[in-house]
């Protein structure tokens, strides 16, 4: 066997039988689906700031934690996601009342710009401490949740004036959620309190936009008061215009009236609150879970038919206004995979991200305009940094979608033969060209698989010569119990942060030309065809 001659023949024939052999793997193993990609139009066009975080109002209940806002790390990580709204709201923001104190951040004539930021830095022993302590806080807010019963509390100028230095040193706009249960003798809104906090954040000139009640259709429930959908709309006119008399306030944002999704079809309360007070919002807000947190496996977190059961409600929703309010924009104001706090040991896990990226896309698909995902920061399980404030996986999936995928959603299907086909799931934008990453036409694909095989998606002939970057998202550890893991690969790489003022670089990998698009079992991943040159993306 030393001539080559002699050598030549037994090499073809072990490549012949290799390439056999990959064909019956294939044949049997490994599912190959035709996509076919659509980029010579856009379908829609959401918000640049459609994937928005929230914080909840529960933070505030206990003002010292605010100051967790200072910290260096949490900053850095939120200045990844802007342009993005920052919700504060939740429960807790009809619970809480404006108290001034006099107590307030010192800042040169009442404007937070500048080096401010860079003064607001929590020490670091500060930080340490109070992350011990809100790992009991925390504990003791999922408990009143889970009573029910919601303890008042009040909120000093200090506090508003860090979570509007948080917002604005990290880029955000901040939206802040005002109480709705203060209420007349006649059941209408008391705007006396939030008039109060108005002036104030008129006198230090801060930019926000506003909301009025948290999921009002269940204040029977929290609190005892029957608020109808009318009466409701009725209070936000009257929010309005308070705004209007006010000089910085008159144009800027009010949304609401953020009602829990619709249950057993009834939508009488958004129904009313739209004939009333559509005119002044400028978006309709909803909240959509998946799941009871305490009610729910991984079986649900992987299941196309709980995926698809957003598709159902968000249908729902969009008919209501475009029957009451047609054209009126509509957001997801509060959502996440699971309510009751998130599902322990899933929501903050790898797993929570086949949800997150499914709503993203779906939500896009059909329409919606902002996403609003509870919470970056705060008590339960669907946060996406954790109790040392480090990025949990969804945080890294927020960051590669913010990157990655422009506004211009694209049409992107699939065709396949054996019926596995929802549990593949693509969705196709403009890549995005804020970001500056890719020339101008690109696009981004992004495709989830739920199978616990791999998937390879064929691109149509035309399209398989470009240049393809992929970014492919899996559990840093192997097997199914990599599924449960808080941290996550990126191209085989586990991402970490450099250090608490920079971001790992998030460079994609290039596929050879030519070649199936390889999604491995229980991954979501984003592929960039650079050289899509399409004209809606220019
Ligand atoms: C504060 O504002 C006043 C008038 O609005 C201005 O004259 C002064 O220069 C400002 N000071 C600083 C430190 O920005
Ligand atoms: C931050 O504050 C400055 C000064 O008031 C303002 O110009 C800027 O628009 C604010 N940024 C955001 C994101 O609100
Ligand atoms: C808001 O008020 C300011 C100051 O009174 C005024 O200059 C501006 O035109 C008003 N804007 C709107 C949209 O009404
Ligand atoms: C693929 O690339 C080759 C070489 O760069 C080029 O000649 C050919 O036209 C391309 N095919 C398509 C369909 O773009």
């Amino acid at each position: 066997m030393k001539s080559a001659g002699s050598a030549l023949p037994t090499v073809v024939f072990l490549v012949l039988v290799h390439a056999l052999l990959i064909e019956s793997n294939t044949d049997q193993y490994v599912q190959i689906s035709r996509i076919d990609l659509d980029w010579s139009r856009a379908i829609r066009r959401v918000d640049e700031r459609f994937l928005s975080v929230a914080i909840d109002a529960s933070l505030i209940a206990d003002e010292k934690f605010v100051n967790l806002l200072n910290s260096a790390k949490l900053r850095t990580l939120t200045k990844g996601l802007n342009p993005a709204f920052l919700r504060f709201g939740g429960t807790k923001q009809d619970f809480i009342k404006f108290s001034p104190r006099g107590r307030y951040l010192h800042v040169n004539n009442g404007t937070v710009r500048g080096n401010l930021c860079e003064k607001l830095k929590l020490p670091e022993f500060l930080e340490k401490k109070l992350k011990q302590e809100w790992v009991q806080q925390s504990k003791c807010l999922l408990e009143e949740e889970l009573e029910g019963k919601y303890k008042k509390a009040k909120f000093s100028e200090y506090a508003v004036d860090l979570l509007y230095a948080f917002a604005n040193c990290s880029g955000l706009e901040l939206i802040f959620g005002l109480n709705a249960l203060l209420r007349t003798r006649e059941n209408s809104w008391d705007s006396g309190n939030a008039e109060l906090l108005l002036k104030y954040c008129e006198s230090r000139s801060y930019m926000m936009s506003w909301e009025l009640g948290n999921e009002p259709n269940s204040y029977e429930k929290k609190a005892g008061i029957r608020v109808d959908g009318e009466q409701l709309g009725q209070d936000f006119v009257h929010l309005h215009q308070i705004l209007q008399e006010s000089a910085i306030y008159n144009s800027s944002g009010l949304y609401g009236p953020d009602i829990s999704q619709p249950r057993d079809g009834r939508k009488d309360l958004l129904t009313g609150f739209l004939e009333t007070g559509a005119k002044v919002i400028n978006a309709c807000t909803w909240h959509h879970y998946y799941v009871n947190g305490r009610d729910t496996s991984i079986e649900d977190f992987l299941d196309p038919k709980v995926l698809n059961t957003l598709e159902t409600k968000i249908n729902e929703v969009l008919e209501v206004v475009e029957t009451v309010s047609p054209g009126k924009k509509l957001w997801l104001g509060e959502t996440s995979s699971a309510y009751g706090g998130g599902a322990v040991g899933l929501s903050d896990t790898f797993v929570a991200g086949f949800m997150w990226l499914d709503k993203l896309g779906l939500a896009a698909k059909l329409g919606l305009d902002v996403v609003i995902r509870q919470v970056l920061i705060g008590s339960g399980s669907y946060h996406l940094v954790d109790d040392n404030l480090d990025p949990l996986p969804d945080y890294w999936l927020s960051l590669l979608y913010k990157r990655l995928v422009g506004p211009e959603v694209l049409k992107a299907e699939m065709f396949e033969s054996s019926g596995l086909k929802k549990s593949t799931r693509l969705y196709l934008h403009c890549t995005n060209r804020k970001s500056m990453l890719y020339r101008q036409g690109a696009v981004t694909l992004f495709a989830l698989n739920l199978n616990k095989h791999e998937v390879r998606l064929s691109l149509p002939s035309h399209m398989r010569n470009g240049t393809v970057q992929a970014f492919v998202l899996e559990s840093s550890e192997t097997g199914e119990q990599g599924l449960y893991s808080r941290s996550v690969k990126m191209n085989g790489k586990v991402l970490k942060m450099v250090d608490e003022q920079t971001l790992p670089q998030l460079q994609g990998q290039k596929l050879p030309p030519g070649e199936h698009i390889k999604l491995p079992a229980f991954s979501f991943a984003f592929y960039v065809l650079i050289d899509a040159q399409a004209t809606v993306c220019k």
